[in-house]
């Protein structure tokens, strides 16, 4: 059987390669970003910042952007438009609605499907006026203000997207907003504005619940960025190597961030044998590499709490629950039926159809696990056009060759163009 084997370098990213375009262009000058992810989702970010009047361009392998400082958005002259990409539409809906420029926003299918009304129901109350299609989707359309009022926002739902959203508004507001999330989630964009010396303040007010506080207008000073490896991406990779026997691998440059790498605490309770090497700092996130080996794994029960931690490593994590002993439960997943698919339901379609027992409600999804499955016809498997679903299955697929057949794969693009290189390169050994 084929094995994962040898070492890589994992691509930039998502989630801190949004940000870094974002944060370069409300910079007063020049940022040069380097290990930048160049996925679809990514591209839709950089290219609705050229609508908005920023320069960007590639020289060698860094990306340049001449930011035009908070407030320096122009009225772009056609619609936005996010492709497939979450992240992009609320990031850029809330760095837009405090710039005097009206802008409509529009998405693919999967992204029309997905609720706007998060983030508008509290960018309304500052005073933005937003029209969106159906009450919650996109088209969206805003005229900004740069008088918006700032003020106090309580979020109950846990939302990274939301949180950032709120916070790039607030960058170029006069006077303070304050952010209450009851629920802590992944906090890049809090450390690029460290890292970019913006002064703002971050409170802890129980064991998961913070406030944000930040007091604007603000001017960033350009500052070059260094994107940190994608551990979502490499999370692939990671349970490839688990549940392959004979695997050894090391991932490198990987962001080791804590509200990133939940995951490997959870593959390392089911036995997985994970090593974490932390190397050096890049632009605010620690990174280091990560070594796997082959490991038989057990079940265990995942905790709603660690759901906003967990978000997008849920695919992947019931795959190693597929080859875990036991019954791998996990629980508070509603979010997961608003991600680029209705993940729950594509997780236990697919994993039904190849064999496992799993069963689900509302929000929690069980995993009978057995490395014992033999398939003896060719399985298909619907990606419903989700990159994180077809990546889950192309790596159990590793393990009953040429069985499972992916029904579309170049959604992979959305989010890591070079996965199929980088699979290559471990199982060429
Ligand atoms: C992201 C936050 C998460 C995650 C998404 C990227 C971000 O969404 O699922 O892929 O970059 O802020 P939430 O808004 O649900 O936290």
């Amino acid at each position: 059987m084929l094995k994962l084997k040898g070492s890589i370098k994992i691509s930039g990213d998502k989630s801190i390669s949004h940000r870094a375009l974002i944060f370069a262009s409300l910079s007063t000058g020049k940022v040069k970003i380097s290990n930048l992810l160049e996925s679809d989702d990514v591209m839709r970010t950089l290219n609705i910042l050229k609508e908005l009047g920023i320069k960007i361009i590639k020289k060698k392998a860094q990306w340049i952007v001449y930011g035009n400082g908070t407030g320096g958005y122009i009225q772009p002259a056609q619609v936005l438009d996010c492709g497939n990409s979450g992240t992009t539409s609320r990031l850029m809906i809330g760095a837009v609605s405090s710039n005097p420029i009206s802008c409509t926003f529009i998405g693919d299918n999967s992204l029309s499907k997905r609720s706007m009304s998060r983030l508008s129901v509290f960018l309304e109350k500052m005073g933005a006026e937003i029209k969106l299609t159906k009450k919650d989707f996109l088209p969206l359309h805003i005229i900004g203000d740069i008088n918006l009022i700032p003020m106090e926002h309580i979020m109950q739902k846990a939302s990274a997207q939301v949180k950032s959203a709120i916070i790039l508004s607030a960058l170029n507001l006069r006077g303070k907003t304050r952010i209450i999330e009851k629920k802590n989630t992944r906090d890049h964009t809090e450390r690029l504005l460290r890292y970019l010396k913006i002064n703002f303040k971050k409170k802890i007010l129980s064991k998961s619940s913070t406030s944000i506080e930040l007091n604007g207008p603000y001017e960033i000073k350009p500052r070059n960025i260094i994107v940190a490896s994608d551990p979502s991406s490499a999370a692939f990779f990671i349970v490839g190597a688990l549940i392959i026997p004979d695997s050894k691998i090391t991932l490198k440059n990987i962001a080791l961030n804590k509200s990133r790498i939940a995951f490997i605490d959870v593959l390392k309770k089911m036995g997985g044998k994970i090593r974490i090497k932390k190397t050096k700092s890049i632009s605010g996130e620690d990174v280091g590499d990560i070594h796997v080996k082959y490991s038989l794994l057990n079940a265990i029960k995942i905790k709603a709490s660690l759901s906003p931690y967990l978000i997008d490593e849920y695919p992947i994590l019931s795959i190693a629950a597929s080859q875990a002993k036991g019954i791998t439960t996990m629980r508070g997943l509603s979010e997961l039926r608003h991600k680029e698919s209705d993940r729950i339901k594509s997780i236990v379609t697919n994993l039904s159809k190849v064999g496992f027992k799993v069963v689900s409600n509302k929000d929690d999804i069980s995993i009978k696990g057995s490395n014992k499955i033999q398939i003896d016809n060719r399985k298909k498997i619907k990606t419903y056009g989700d990159h994180r679903i077809a990546m889950s299955f192309v790596i159990l697929g590793l393990l009953y060759k040429n069985k499972l057949i992916i029904d579309d794969e170049s959604c992979i693009s959305i989010s890591y163009p070079d996965f199929k290189n980088h699979l290559k390169k471990l199982s060429s050994h």
